[in-house]
């Protein structure tokens, strides 16, 4: 144990965490040549693309220190607000964190958030500059940053490229020098705390966990403290590139464990492992029933590839307990399925896989996040969906969940950034100057509010220069109201949104102005209206056009004419007939893209 070091690294994406992390490994000699040629830690193709790693991992290094061997353990943590739980987990499990920040960037909001998760667990920090080799890095001015922030001296902070490798062995020694020892009992009962857990089809779930105290042996009988279920160890061992089985894990050490479970449900991030027999007396603190935040309806574009949409769903779940998903069916879109997601990108990311993986073409509709509503019966009941709010008389009130949000801007967009904050029902809780341009603002906001297009604005108004992260924060009461579009005098319930009713007229107006764009002209007038309850707050017309795409053909060329025809039709999937009216797949999301 006095030889183990558990480490995670907090960076602000992009900041050069997998790149940092692959010379770690190579300085360490875990990995080989060829297979540096990939980055080893996001090895799921979108990570890649989308520069998030998306899952935390864990792996194990060897490293001869002054004649002596360490084992080194690196628990990677998922970059982004969305996973910010799994992030809290993966902290529980190191007694150190490498603190990356890009010279050329400086601090950002995650880094910030993930910075103080790491501090109340009072991990070790080593504040690392990172890109150092770049022409535009600025060290004076992002040391600064870091020392006001965690307060250490100048010369602990490691100045690093992962580009040329400089900085690499400093940090390893800092490691291993600043870092503590795991402490705990391994005589005391098994207590082993899960920080991940990843799918295999031959396998089924692995679990990865780091043991706090007692040991573990192969073909132990196990029980998970929160779903209760009882295991037979089959497999334990560490995580190297590949996975090494091991006869017996002992406190302080990072593990995995295979045991016949078939879903991911089954394994709960932030769960405890003890043994039946000789069971810990209570579970490692801080674990969370994680509850997705945002829904959103999910239908396949074609109605005949239902079944197959729920298949995938299944799989993508297999992996993700995160993702949950109920069947629902809407008068516009058919049968689908209402989908829960823990944030925003958490939806695009499942949207992606759909599409990527499994090939398949869906219609997403209108986000929104879960609401209380109270109705006159005393009753509470979850809302994931704005047409499931209780009718008016039966409903007493609605409550919405509320972010603490933190955002980090350049001094100058403060004003446009707290005007658009206010825009968006958010109060100013704090305001800290970071350094004498950067300010750290703290806001309290509906959640609500942030799903449609808080994000893109943030980033448009700041020039790109602002950042931001969030935690939910708790619900509270507010007047929200259900407004619905009709298309020609029908409803459509995909379309309908809860909004708070002070600003319902507005996005009312917004709304038909924008459904106008999106909706292709037909051979008849279209009316777009918005209503609440039977009153209707605002109206455009979509004029009627006579469309024939063969016209110009002068009756000739028949290869052509069938070819526009196609084209024509393959348009078409992705239209969705409501009442008499062909609506594209676009307009589903035309809340998002209000101006
Ligand atoms: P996420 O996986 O999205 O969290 O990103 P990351 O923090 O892991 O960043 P990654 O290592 O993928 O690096 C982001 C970009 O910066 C890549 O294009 C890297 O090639 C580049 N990069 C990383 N480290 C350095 C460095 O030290 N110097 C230079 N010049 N570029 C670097």
């Amino acid at each position: 144990m006095k030889n183990t070091r558990n480490f995670c690294i907090i960076a602000h994406i992009d900041h050069g965490k997998s790149t940092l992390a692959d010379r770690l490994l190579e300085f360490t000699g875990t990995l080989t040549d060829r297979q540096q040629q990939d980055q080893v830690l996001d090895d799921m193709d979108l990570e890649r693309e989308r520069g998030i790693t998306i899952k935390s991992h864990a792996i194990q290094m060897a490293y001869d220190f002054n004649g002596e061997l360490y084992k080194l353990n690196l628990i990677d943590t998922p970059g982004h607000v969305d996973f910010s739980y799994e992030v809290s987990r993966s902290i529980a499990a190191c007694e150190g964190a490498l603190l990356i920040v890009d010279a050329t960037q400086g601090i950002q909001a995650q880094t910030i958030s993930n910075l103080y998760l790491a501090l109340e667990h009072d991990l070790e920090i080593i504040p690392i500059m990172n890109k150092m080799d770049m022409d535009n890095a600025m060290p004076e001015e992002v040391e600064e940053q870091i020392i006001d922030l965690i307060g250490c001296k100048p010369g602990d902070i490691i100045r690093a490229s992962g580009k040329t490798g400089l900085g690499v062995d400093e940090i390893l020694e800092a490691i291993i020098k600043r870092i503590p020892a795991p402490s705990g009992d391994p005589d005391a009962p098994l207590q082993a705390l899960i920080f991940d857990s990843v799918f295999n089809s031959f396998r089924g779930i692995i679990a990865y966990f780091r043991i706090i105290n007692g040991q573990i042996r192969k073909g132990d009988f196990v029980k998970f403290f929160a779903t209760g279920k009882e295991y037979n160890a089959d497999e334990i061992g560490v995580l190297k590139l590949v996975q090494q089985p091991r006869e017996v894990l002992s406190a302080g050490d990072v593990g995995y464990i295979i045991s016949g479970i078939k879903t991911s449900r089954e394994v709960k991030v932030g769960d405890t492992i003890t043994h039946v027999k000789r069971p810990c007396d209570k579970a490692i603190e801080g674990f969370t029933n994680v509850k997705p935040m945002v829904y959103a309806g999910i239908y396949p574009v074609d109605a005949d590839d239902y079944e197959e949409l729920r298949a995938s769903m299944e799989k993508l779940q297999l992996n993700d307990a995160s993702l949950v998903f109920e069947p629902e069916s809407s008068a516009a879109l058919g049968f689908g399925f209402r989908c829960g997601f823990l944030g925003l990108l958490h939806m695009e990311i499942i949207q992606e896989r759909l599409d990527r993986e499994f090939d398949m073409d869906v219609i997403t509709t209108v986000p929104n996040v879960s609401y209380k509503a109270y109705t006159t019966k005393g009753e509470i009941l979850d809302v994931h969906n704005p047409s499931g709010l209780p009718a008016p008389n039966y409903l007493d009130f609605i409550e919405e969940p509320y972010i603490s949000a933190q955002i980090i801007s350049k001094s100058e967009y403060i004003g446009a950034v707290m005007t658009l904050c206010i825009g968006k029902r958010g109060t100013l809780k704090n305001q800290i100057y970071l350094t004498s341009d950067r300010v750290e603002l703290t806001m309290e906001l509906p959640l609500g509010e942030i799903v449609f297009d808080f994000y893109d604005k943030l980033k448009s108004i700041s020039k790109g220069y602002a950042s931001f992260d969030y935690h939910i924060s708790g619900y509270k009461a507010a007047k929200l109201v259900r407004l619905d579009i009709l298309l020609n005098g029908e409803p459509v319930d995909a379309l309908s949104t809860l909004i708070h009713q002070d600003n319902a007229y507005e996005f009312g107006r917004r709304m038909c102005a924008k459904l106008k764009e999106l909706i292709p002209r037909q051979q008849f007038d279209i009316a777009i209206q918005a209503a609440i309850g039977a009153k209707i707050i605002a109206r455009e017309t979509v004029k009627a056009v006579r469309k024939d795409v063969t016209a110009k053909c002068y009756g000739g060329d028949i290869t052509r004419k069938r070819k526009l025809l196609e084209k024509q039709k393959k348009g078409k999937k992705r239209m969705r007939q409501v009442g008499n009216v062909e609506v594209p797949q676009s307009a589903f999301l035309a809340v998002l893209k209000l101006d």
